[in-house]
Order: structure tokens, then sequence, then C-alpha cells
């Protein structure tokens, strides 16, 4: 298992996705603790993009449960409906959220966090696992190369689930 990985400090974001994807295939090929690499996953997109916040939350006991992260303490228990992770939850789609503030229904796990993205991550089967969600300090952080490159890491982790 590769001990570190390599990207281009400060260049922009498309060019650190494509260089961290394969780095994280990698990462998780013949790892099959899903724990270990979503632990991994988090820690390798928050050292790559420096990210105020970024985990996944589960869909277990019927509801969204606080799964491996890296950033602040964070919400442990997410309504299936609720929030931006919950919108991602119920629609099964990629959900970026310029302005926390604007969305209905946001919930507020650090009052910094300003804008987020949320990805769904699905099982072959159709039934979903859970999602991964990026939260940024900044307003408006987020655009369609965060759409593809999050989703590209999110095929990845659809292959050891
Ligand atoms: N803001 C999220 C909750 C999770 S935290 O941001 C880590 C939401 O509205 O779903």
């Amino acid at each position: 298992m590769a001990e570190s990985i390599a990207f281009t400090a400060n260049a922009e974001r498309k060019i650190i996705y494509d260089e961290i994807v394969p780095q994280i295939d990698a990462l998780v090929d013949g790892e099959s603790d899903v724990i270990a690499n979503l632990a991994n996953i988090a820690a390798v997109l928050r050292e790559a993009f420096g990210f105020f916040w970024v985990g996944f939350y589960l869909a277990k006991d019927g509801q969204l449960v606080l799964g491996p992260f890296q950033g602040p303490l964070a919400c442990t228990r997410i309504a299936f409906e609720a929030g931006v992770c919950g919108h991602a939850y119920t629609t099964r789609e990629t959900v970026i959220v310029p302005d926390v503030d604007k969305f209905p229904g946001h919930i507020a796990c650090a009052t910094a966090s300003k804008s987020e993205i949320v990805v769904p991550i699905m099982y072959r089967d159709g039934g979903i696992f859970g999602v991964l969600d990026v939260d940024s300090d900044r307003l408006d952080d987020f655009s369609l190369v965060d759409g593809d490159g999050l989703n590209r890491i999110v095929k990845t982790i659809e292959r050891f689930i």
C-alpha cells in the first residue's frame, strides 16, 4: 500500500482530481475493509484539497449515521429526508449547494461551513449505501469539476462496498 499520495499543490482542482483518482484506486486495491478504505479516502481528499470537512454518512438503522471523516466534530445522525445529505439520499443525485444558508433544511453541524457538495453512493443492486459529503468554509466553492471528480471517486467506492 502507498504510504503517501502525490499531487500538484495549488494546481486547479481538475488536475488534482486527475492525479489522485488513480492513486485512490491503487490505495483500495486489495483491501477489502470498507471502513478502512473510506477513512483513507477522506484523508486523501482533505490533504489534496484542504477541504473544511470531508466524510461519509452511511445508511443504517433507518438514518444516515456518521462514518469515517476528516475535519471538525460533526452531527452523528441525520434523518433520511433531512438536510443536504438527506436531499442527496432521497433524490440519488449529486447536490451542490453554493450557499448553505439558502438551502431549506440545511443542517449546520459547523457554522463555518458555507457551501457543500454531497454525492450518493449506490450498491450494484440499486440500493443506497450512503453519501460522500464535502463542506467548504467559502461560499460557492464547488463546481461541476468537483461533481465529476467526486463521482469518479464514488465509482471506486462502489466497487468495494
Ligand atoms: N450540512 C449537512 C450535515 C452534515 S455536516 O455538514 C458534516 C447537511 O445539511 O446534510
